[in-house]
């Protein structure tokens, strides 16, 4: 990238490569919907997050909404959710007509804060939809251990931690059933997409069956059980595989670029970063200042893109009510976005950091 050329906040990723494998597939006369295509990608993901299964679907909103479907959560139940995500992961919840119950996040990682969780607990409460934010994740073990003690499911929100972990397990493999999104800013994409691993054989096949019109099998007409469509296709489970050839790598790159932008600004007065493990890739690199929207304003003048981190979901006015989130409150008002595509050299991070540091340092020379 040129000195003076913009910075996206965050591109896809797309080669030559993608070009030439569909290119191949769109010749070969496949039909396009879900087949063989689909199945190498889901055994990819499997065998990349050691999950027994994968299912791919449409989106990972759509995702969350099976995995409830599947395990029985519909009206009448209460899902506990993070008050800082993306709206996403409440609106999964009322898409199977149960009630999401926001609770507010610990400030070491914004994820869901596990007292507070336990507070807001009632007898309706049927699942945790854990979200590992930004691949950051809070003790797992712990999580499990509550779910476990109360009986209720752990869902792992996991759209944006493909390839983080924590003690070598793949984020969304500590819950019963973990699931990702394959969007166009996601450390890899299919455009739109989403996937779904669990171990647990039962419910894989209630989820594949409802993501295909509850089909008894694929190709036959009849259906036992109640299913809708939210099948993706294999156009897109062929940029899928490619692009997960790219991920191991792409996983490094986004770790070492966490590490470039909090060495040049952790510690630079006026500028907050979270602690992050070397087990994390973080989809997006975060930064926590007093003025989100002066220091956009600055980095644009400089060529430089970012995007304000998702509103509290609490401010949506669908999810506004009295309760009070006070981390979320301080986190959500002061985050921004800064570029993170895996692509980006270390020069272009250096152009970004400095301007960081221009603007908290008073400085706005462009
Ligand atoms: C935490 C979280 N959950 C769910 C989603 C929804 O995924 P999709 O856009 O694939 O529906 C996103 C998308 O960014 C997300 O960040």
């Amino acid at each position: 990238m040129g000195p003076n050329d913009f910075i996206n906040q965050m591109e896809p990723w797309i080669d030559d490569n993608e070009v030439r494998h569909m290119t191949e597939y769109l010749s070969s006369g496949g039909w396009l919907t879900e087949f063989k295509k689909t199945a190498e990608f889901e055994e990819m993901v499997a065998a990349y997050t050691g999950a027994k299964h994968c299912i791919i679907v449409a989106n990972g909103t759509v995702s969350m909404s099976v995995a409830y479907w599947a395990l029985g959560i519909g009206p009448g139940d209460e899902v506990l959710v993070p008050d800082v995500t993306m709206i996403a992961t409440p609106n999964a919840v009322r898409l199977v007509g149960a009630t999401p119950v926001l609770v507010d996040v610990e400030a070491a990682t914004l994820c869901m804060d596990l007292e507070r969780a336990a507070a807001a607990i009632t007898p309706r409460t049927k699942a945790v939809a854990l979200v590992s934010l930004n691949g950051r994740a809070p003790d797992m073990h712990a999580w499990r251990t509550f779910c476990d003690a109360r009986g209720l499911v752990l869902m792992e929100d996991a759209a944006q931690s493909l390839g983080s972990r924590q003690g070598g397990t793949h984020l969304g493999r500590f819950g019963q059933v973990g699931s990702f999104s394959f969007s166009a800013p996601k450390i890899i994409t299919t455009g739109q997409g989403g996937a779904l691993i669990t171990d647990d054989d039962a419910l894989a096949l209630r989820m594949r069956k409802i993501k295909d019109f509850g089909r008894v099998k694929a190709g036959v007409d009849w259906h036992d059980m109640m299913g809708q469509n939210f099948k993706t296709t294999d156009v897109q489970s062929v940029l899928g595989i490619e692009q997960m050839k790219k991920l191991p790598w792409r996983v490094e790159r986004k770790k070492a670029m966490y590490r470039r932008y909090e060495a040049a600004l952790s510690g630079v007065n006026g500028v907050g970063m979270l602690r992050t493990s070397d087990d994390t890739a973080p989809w997006f690199m975060d930064v926590y200042v007093d003025d989100p929207a002066g220091l956009r304003e600055h980095l644009h003048t400089r060529g430089i893109g970012s995007r304000p981190v998702y509103p509290a979901v609490h401010r949506q006015s669908i999810y506004a009510g009295d309760a009070q989130f006070p981390v979320a409150e301080r986190f959500c008002s002061r985050g921004l976005w800064l570029p993170s595509s895996s692509f980006l050299d270390d020069a272009t991070i250096d152009r970004v950091t400095a301007g960081v540091r221009a603007f908290v340092s008073g400085g706005t020379a462009s």
